[in-house]
């Protein structure tokens, strides 16, 4: 059984690894650690049997208008049973009760149709990616 919950009280290194799956240099769990506690909101999904994190969604905002999805993931054991679209469904619940006008993320587009189920629609970006920060373990 899955567990979801946001209280990152408690959370450490330990319990977030295995993410970024397929990144050529992964960021560190210690900043996968500080991303979610510097988050206006993030959500984690646990195995309930063994309390490890298999999932996780996070929040960034201004606190009033605007709000961006920068991270989704399900370990990939994990992946096809609702999880990923539960930390969605909850993220996005958190915005619309905090009122925040827009919630942006960016996605392949492959991952399209997986985004309108949730009732998002396209948008055109732009970014900039800086890949010396990412630090890996070590
Ligand atoms: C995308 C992701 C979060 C989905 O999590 P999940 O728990 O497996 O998703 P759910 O079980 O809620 O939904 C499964 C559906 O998503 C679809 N899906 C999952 N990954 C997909 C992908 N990369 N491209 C297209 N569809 C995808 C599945 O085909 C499935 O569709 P179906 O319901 O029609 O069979 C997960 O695959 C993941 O962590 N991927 C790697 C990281 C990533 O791409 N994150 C999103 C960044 S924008």
């Amino acid at each position: 059984m899955i567990a979801y919950d946001s209280d990152l009280v408690g959370l450490d290194v330990s319990s977030l690894q295995g993410f970024f799956v397929g990144w050529p240099t992964p960021p560190s769990a210690a900043q996968h650690l500080a991303a979610l506690r510097g988050s206006h909101q993030a959500v984690l999904a646990r195995d309930s049997v063994t309390g490890r994190v298999v999932g996780f969604v996070n929040l960034i905002s201004d606190g009033v208008l605007t709000a961006f999805v920068p991270w989704l993931e399900v370990l990939p054991d994990y992946q096809g049973q609702g999880i990923g679209t539960e930390l969605m469904r909850r993220i996005l619940a958190h915005a619309k009760a905090a009122g925040f006008y827009s919630v942006d993320l960016a996605c392949d587009p492959e991952l399209r149709p997986y985004y309108e189920r949730l009732g998002l629609r396209p948008l055109q970006g732009m970014g900039m990616r800086y890949y010396g920060a990412l630090r890996s373990e070590g």
